[in-house]
């Protein structure tokens, strides 16, 4: 909720199983209440149905309908949630009979993005599609609920905007298009900086909830929030990785990946997903202790992951909280498949096993100097900054200056013209390799 004063609302969530669907009902109907809790709403009721067609004015039919509103009476529900994609109608219809606000499986995990949404640019993206979405059912005639209350669909960064006619919402949505697309273009320069200087970047990927946050935080030592809710990340956060042994690397933590995720929201998170594009490596992190959805889940991540061509980046299976489990750390797989690691993010169990199994992949070409100088050169010093993984200087009273550092061994070449001017001073600069 919103202000934490406002009581949650009560919800009843609706699973509707079409002919062709990708997951059974029950597991349909477990999802959507998964959501629904991620969204702040309490749960009083629950409906599963099956149809052969979708009914065009009522999604789920009269019959169903009048079932519901009996349901939602008996409940003091004041919120319906249907985990299916409602045309602007439907959701108008539905609410007249229900008398209750109706949300759609768009709206929901759009207003769970909004929640969560930390970067600039991630909270650009969901307004953008927030707006998009609810801007139909705007000027369809939604006076018959109180907009002014908030509460799920209807809140989220750009609720302020939701007062506003027409015309002001189109003035609003081309200042974010274009807000966005600066955001994303400073994004797509910090990605071709990095695809010049090489550094290989690594990218966690996983079903929302399977720990790729604390994977992050643990990898990195770093500080992301990480919450037992879906969806707790949803911008991409880049932060260097640094391995014994290995060249610097960049690690991405990016949007949980769901189910049928909305076409809007695809689009929206464009930017973000291209990093997952152009990664070297994906640490496709999965929830090892849900034994009975494992498959399923690696299956909706890698036809994410097919949807927007990332499918031939090579991964590293990541079973992730094993300390909820009896499975040793364990490193497995590979031989022309895919590897697998087994560790627990939050113990650290078999974090090395994996720091190890991603240092193998980028170890290659990498070189250790040490170069000592009379006097610091600023030029030089700023290079090996810029193309090297600094791992000691000194500054001696006398004013040299030694320098440790790793290096790729492309980049030493660049370095070369420099070190040569070094080497003209009196006393040399010595790259010693080891
Ligand atoms: P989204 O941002 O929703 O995609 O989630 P995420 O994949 O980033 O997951 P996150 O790191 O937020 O973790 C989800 C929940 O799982 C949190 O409550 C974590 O504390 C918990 N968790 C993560 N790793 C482990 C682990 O190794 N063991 C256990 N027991 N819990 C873990």
């Amino acid at each position: 909720m919103r202000s934490t004063a406002a009581p949650a609302q009560r919800a009843i969530v609706v699973a509707v199983e079409l002919p062709g669907a990708d997951i059974p009902l029950d597991d349909d109907l477990a999802e959507a209440l998964e959501l629904t809790r991620a969204a702040g709403a309490q749960v009083v009721g629950s409906l599963g149905c099956r149809r052969a067609q979708v009914d065009p004015a009522l999604f789920i039919g009269s019959g169903k309908t009048a079932e519901l509103a009996e349901q939602v009476a008996a409940a003091q529900a004041d919120l319906v949630i249907i985990n299916q994609p409602l045309s602007p109608s439907q959701e108008r219809n539905l609410e007249r009979q229900l008398k209750c606000q109706v949300v759609d499986r768009i709206g929901l995990i759009l207003d769970i993005f909004a929640r969560r949404a930390r970067s600039h640019e991630g909270k650009l993206q969901v307004e953008l599609a927030q707006l998009r979405h609810l801007s139909t059912r705007l000027v369809r005639g939604w006076t018959h609920l109180e907009r002014q209350k908030g509460g799920i669909g209807l809140r989220g960064p750009g609720e302020s905007q939701l007062e506003t006619d027409r015309r002001l919402l189109r003035v609003r949505l081309r200042q974010l298009e274009a807000r966005l697309q600066r955001v994303v273009g400073q994004r797509v320069n910090s990605r071709r900086q990095r695809t010049r200087s090489e550094t290989p970047t690594v990218a966690l990927v996983g079903y929302t909830n399977s720990g790729k946050s604390t994977l992050f935080n643990a990898l990195t030592a770093s500080e992301v929030f990480a919450a037992d809710l879906l969806f707790a990340t949803l911008d991409s956060t880049l932060r260097r990785l640094e391995l014994p042994d290995c060249e610097p690397l960049v690690l991405v933590d990016t949007v949980g990946f769901v189910r049928r995720l909305p076409h809007d929201l695809v689009a929206a998170f464009r930017s973000t997903l291209e990093e997952v594009r152009s990664a070297s490596l994906l640490l496709h992190v999965v929830d090892g202790a849900r034994e009975d959805q494992r498959q399923l889940m690696i299956d909706q991540v890698n036809g994410v992951l097919r949807d927007i061509g990332a499918d031939q980046v090579p991964q590293i299976e990541v079973m992730n909280k094993i300390d909820l489990t009896d499975h040793p750390p364990a490193r497995n797989g590979a031989a022309g498949g895919t590897e697998r690691v087994w560790l627990s993010a939050r113990s650290g169990a078999g974090l090395d096993l994996l720091r190890a199994a991603i240092g193998e992949r980028f170890a290659a070409g990498l070189s250790h100097q040490r170069l000592h100088l009379p006097r610091c050169d600023g030029r030089l010093r700023a290079q090996v900054f810029s193309l090297a993984q600094v791992r000691h200087e000194e500054f001696q009273p006398d004013g040299s200056w030694s320098v440790e550092f790793d290096i790729r061994r492309r980049e030493l070449q660049r370095l070369a013209p420099l070190l040569a001017a070094a080497d003209a001073l009196p006393a040399t600069a010595r790259p010693v390799e080891q």
